[in-house]
């Protein structure tokens, strides 16, 4: 017997059974339940109980704080492996042989430039357009320059516009950065590690060789590794949308980063910093909790849609700080921080609704430590979110259960009225 949910209609009396497959029913089998002309139909703003897609990527139990890559644990992954293994891990579904990462390396790496045109498309920015309009712009210009990306159904087309991206996206993010500070650009250095150009092509001088602390090199390895995918966030979700309509990888990626740009995403790093600075001293952190209780602020990197305990990436942040604070000082801010998640952990506002530390909480101290202005830290998210896209962007237009995306409304509107002239209105 096939498991199933009993249904009864209480306005019809009719009854049926709708199958349970994998946790779910589908909502199209509700359709049996319309009465006349008047549908049944699942109502879910946000998509709070609502899945679009079966996806093999990435696993998260939010009751007990577990997030894993293809099965692996995301604290394992942080611990040994490198942003560009794990990026390999998320497109293929498997860690790479030796001689399959030294490949996928050279590959992506060898992707690294970008096209002449794109830099006058930067320079063409006003000098405080932040950096990621910019990128969400070039990223969408890009099937310009690569008009096979176009061709979604062919493999190796597919293969060679996911590269391209994984590539492309430091620099592209470096040049958004030193466009903002007036500088001229660095181009990518064959020598150095995709992250360790990544600092090079932001922060070089005029040294001949760029060099830096290989525990912020690392440091950063692991925040990108953390934010390499997270199923099916509100930028995934976009970037499946877009693509579902037969969109090539940049186009779709181009929407992700502007889903990705906003303060209840990938934005909320940059407002930690920015409320931790207004909290500005220890005495003044009870007043903050106190109209965060009374619903006036929201306390920035703090509650999750599926996380309803402590976020592993979180935990795993918070460790990395130490090691940053190390090599380059510890940020000030810090402090009030750790107030705030002590307070919060303990008060019965944030218990009742099981808010936790996210993955922004700790971020933008770390970013801020490694000089990065806070402009620039939902940037750091979208350029490592690219491979999690690229991945999910894959599995979508891959999928022969997929369609275009187009969920229904519930009209609350108007009923059907008679046009009326100007001069007759009331
Ligand atoms: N501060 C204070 N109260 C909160 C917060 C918060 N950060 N987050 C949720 N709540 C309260 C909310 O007011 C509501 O209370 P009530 O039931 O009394 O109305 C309850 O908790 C449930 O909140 P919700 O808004 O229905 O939850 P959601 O799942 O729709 O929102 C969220 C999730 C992440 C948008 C939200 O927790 C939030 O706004 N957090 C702050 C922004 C932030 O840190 N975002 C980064 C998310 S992690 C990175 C990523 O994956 O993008």
């Amino acid at each position: 017997m096939t498991d199933s949910l009993s249904v009864r209609d209480n306005r019809t009396g009719a009854e049926g059974e709708l199958p349970i497959a994998d946790g779910a029913i589908r909502a199209t089998d509700l359709r049996q339940f319309a009465v006349g002309d008047e549908r049944l139909a699942a109502y879910d703003p946000g998509f709070m109980n609502t899945a679009a897609c079966r996806s093999s990527i990435t696993y998260i139990d939010g009751e007990k704080g577990i997030l894993e890559y293809r099965g692996y644990p995301i604290d394992q992954l942080a611990e040994k492996s490198t942003y560009l293994e794990t990026a390999y891990l998320l497109l293929h579904g498997e860690l790479p042989t030796p001689p399959q990462l030294a490949e996928w390396e050279q590959a992506v790496n060898s992707h690294r430039r970008l096209p002449d045109n794109v830099k006058t498309l930067i320079h063409g920015f006003r000098f405080d357009a932040h950096p990621m309009a910019m990128m969400m712009s070039a990223v969408a210009s890009f099937h310009t320059f690569y008009p096979d990306s176009r061709n979604i159904h062919d493999k190796e087309s597919r293969y060679v516009n996911i590269l391209r991206l994984i590539g492309k996206m430091p620099t592209l993010a470096a040049f958004a950065y030193r466009h903002a500070v007036g500088r001229p650009f660095v181009y990518p250095d064959d020598r150095l590690s995709y992250t360790e150009n990544f600092l090079a092509m932001l922060f070089q001088g005029s040294e001949p060789r760029y060099a830096t602390d290989p525990r912020l090199v690392r440091a950063l390895e692991v925040l990108f590794i953390l934010h390499a995918d997270h199923e099916q966030n509100c930028s995934t979700n976009a970037v499946r949308s877009v693509a579902s309509a037969g969109n090539d990888p940049y186009t779709s990626a181009g929407a992700g980063i502007g889903a990705l740009f906003g303060p209840l995403h990938g934005g909320a790093n940059e407002a930690v910093l920015k409320m931790l600075r207004e909290i500005g001293s220890l005495d003044r952190v009870p007043e903050f909790i106190e109209a965060v209780k009374a619903g006036r602020v929201r306390m920035m990197g703090f509650g999750h849609r599926v996380y309803k305990n402590y976020d592993p990436r979180a935990r795993i942040i918070k460790a990395t700080t130490r090691e940053v604070f190390d090599a380059v000082g510890v940020n000030p801010l810090l402090k009030i921080a750790l107030e705030l998640e002590r307070i919060a952990l303990e008060d019965e506002y944030f218990v009742k609704r099981r808010l936790y530390p996210n993955v922004d909480f700790y971020s933008g101290l770390i970013y801020e430590a490694l000089s990065f202005p806070p402009s620039m830290f939902t940037v750091l998210f979208a350029v490592p979110r690219t491979a999690g896209w690229m991945a999910q962007w894959a599995e979508g237009v891959t999928d022969p259960e997929q369609k275009i995306a187009r969920p229904m409304q519930i009209y609350t509107g108007k009923p059907t009225r008679d046009y009326e002239g100007l001069y007759d209105r009331n």
